[in-house]
């Protein structure tokens, strides 16, 4: 297909894993465990005094990673004034420069992948692979939306008129943007909403998730170097229901980039939406309940091999991840038995190690939920498998094992349960739509992995499954910036996609000028 936006940027390189001397000097920086990573609120003129949080490894709570300084209400308000007198003349620099801004720090962050990778593992438990894949997608951000501003907001659209009259349509920025962005993509997310709301010509307060607050200071300062001014961009760490609160309530917020629950994407819309302001942006990135499926006509090699992927890398703490496979009944025990065996192999432990192939859960609260999740499933669901938890290996942090669980129907999950637990479904040959219909009726919309062979069948899924990315014959996890736009839709997210082009604008205002020539 044509690329109808004639992009000439290159995604990141990430590091080649075939090259060993490269990855054995990666991971010697991840694993280097000299570092003690402070933080503090990041608001022009003005300190915090809020409490200090300490920060441990969610792989082994005995390693001190460092420790924050969390913002208080007198902070918001300092940072909200700053952003709103800050803002027009950032959106007022040419498009270019804000895009120069943001693909020099893309370089820098290249430059210092090891220490932001240390931190996604240490601060985040990212295994080693998914600490590589959020850097690269983190730079990936960063250049593709400096390219979009730069296309979209470089000059005016000139618009047709009657002759001795000038028609326009300039982009500008809303104001003051913020950015709550979600533990589980602490670098690329965070950065991701960032550079959009700062390319499209907003101020932006970024509010990092409590549990990956090193990773959002260590990606703001990385800004900050590459040139947006300090008032520009501010940094507020801390309880979201304190300064989550305090930022959405405000009539001075023109927008808000949100990545997380469905349940906290409804409070802040309805915080928004009881001031008395203008009418606020609210791009919200929410849950999932996402299936694949799976028919007779599929190799059940592939099928194995692309579950486990899309069910448990990343210790399936991704919104696009596998929860439920529907496979058809003829391979249903073909599949399950392979899957036992494929799960019997996991190795779950340090993230810092590259034979490591699912680290840990992000904290104690996620873990209960999962060990609450699970009691319940041993109880009313058959248990197909367990992965082997080593205790020396895992006894001092946050650790869950994979597991997965053979259910009667959807109906059993109330609702999306965030870990590595996979529920699997038996589907006959003639009900594709009633299992299109199923997955269509939980709400959400956001991934869809099929493994089928037969064109009609794909087809009918895809013209009939509402969700927002669908992958065929693969895993459905690593949407890769500006080749596979992201996102969901219904309760999955509002829209637009991050990593796709039309995102920037959803950040911005339109003005048009027509001149009398
Ligand atoms: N963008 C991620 C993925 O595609 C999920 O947030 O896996």
């Amino acid at each position: 297909p044509v690329n109808l936006f004639g992009e000439l940027r290159k995604n990141s390189m990430g590091v080649n894993f075939s090259n060993d001397n490269e990855l054995k000097a990666l991971a010697e920086a991840v694993n280097a465990k000299t570092g003690q990573w402070t933080a503090t609120p990041l608001v022009a003129g003005a300190q915090g005094n809020g409490p200090t949080v300490q920060v441990t490894n969610p792989a082994d709570r005995r390693d001190k990673v460092g420790s924050y300084v969390s913002a208080d209400a007198a902070l918001v308000d300092k940072a909200l004034a700053n952003g709103v007198a800050a803002q027009p003349a950032w959106d007022r620099l040419p498009a270019a420069s804000r895009a120069a801004i943001l693909e020099h720090a893309a370089d820098q962050l290249e430059v210092r992948r090891g220490e932001f990778m240390a931190l996604c593992v240490r601060e985040a438990g990212k295994s080693l692979p998914d600490a590589i894949a959020e850097v690269r997608e983190a730079a990936d951000f960063l250049r593709y939306y400096a390219t979009m501003a730069r296309r979209l907001f470089g000059h005016p659209e000139q618009l047709p008129g009657p002759t001795g009259e000038s028609n326009q349509l300039f982009l500008n920025g809303r104001g003051v943007f913020v950015c709550i962005s979600p533990w589980n993509f602490p670098l690329a997310i965070f950065l991701g909403q960032v550079s959009a709301a700062l390319a499209a010509g907003n101020s932006v307060i970024a509010k990092p998730a409590e549990q990956t607050s090193l990773i959002g200071y260590a990606a703001v300062k990385l800004l900050h170097e590459a040139g947006v001014p300090a008032d520009v961009l501010q940094y507020l760490p801390g309880d979201g229901a304190v300064v989550g609160a305090a930022l959405t309530k405000d009539p001075r917020v023109a927008g808000v980039a949100f990545t997380g629950s469905t349940e906290t994407a409804w409070a802040i819309n309805r915080a928004l939406a009881a001031r008395n302001a203008p009418i606020a942006a609210l791009i919200a990135e929410t849950g999932g309940q996402n299936a694949m499926i799976a028919d007779s006509s599929a190799l059940p090699e592939q099928i194995v091999k692309d579950v486990i992927a899309s069910a448990f890398q990343s210790a399936g703490q991704r919104c696009s991840a596998a929860r439920v496979l529907f496979v058809q009944e003829d391979i249903a025990d073909k599949v399950t038995g392979m899957l036992a065996g494929a799960m019997a192999e996991l190795k779950i432990g340090d993230p810092g190690q590259l034979s490591t192939d699912v680290g840990p859960v992000i904290d104690e609260d996620a873990l209960k939920i999962l060990n609450d999740h699970a009691a319940r499933m041993d109880k009313e669901a058959k248990k197909i498998a367990e992965a082997k938890l080593d205790a020396a290996a895992t006894g001092n942090g946050t650790f869950f094992a994979p597991r997965a669980y053979e259910i009667p129907s959807l109906d059993i999950l109330k609702r999306e349960v965030f870990g590595p637990v996979l529920h699997v479904i038996r589907w006959k040959g003639a009900d594709l739509p009633k299992v299109i219909d199923a997955i269509n009726a939980t709400g959400y919309g956001l991934t869809l992995g099929v493994h089928s062979r037969i064109d009609d069948t794909v087809e009918y899924i895809r013209s009939h499954a509402r969700v927002g990315n669908c992958y065929v014959n693969r895993n459905q996890i690593g949407a890769v910036v500006g080749v596979q736009p992201f996102g969901g839709e219904s309760l999955s997210g509002t829209g637009p996609k991050a990593g796709g082009p039309h995102y920037l604008l959803r950040f911005a205002g339109e003005r048009t000028l027509t001149i009398n020539t």
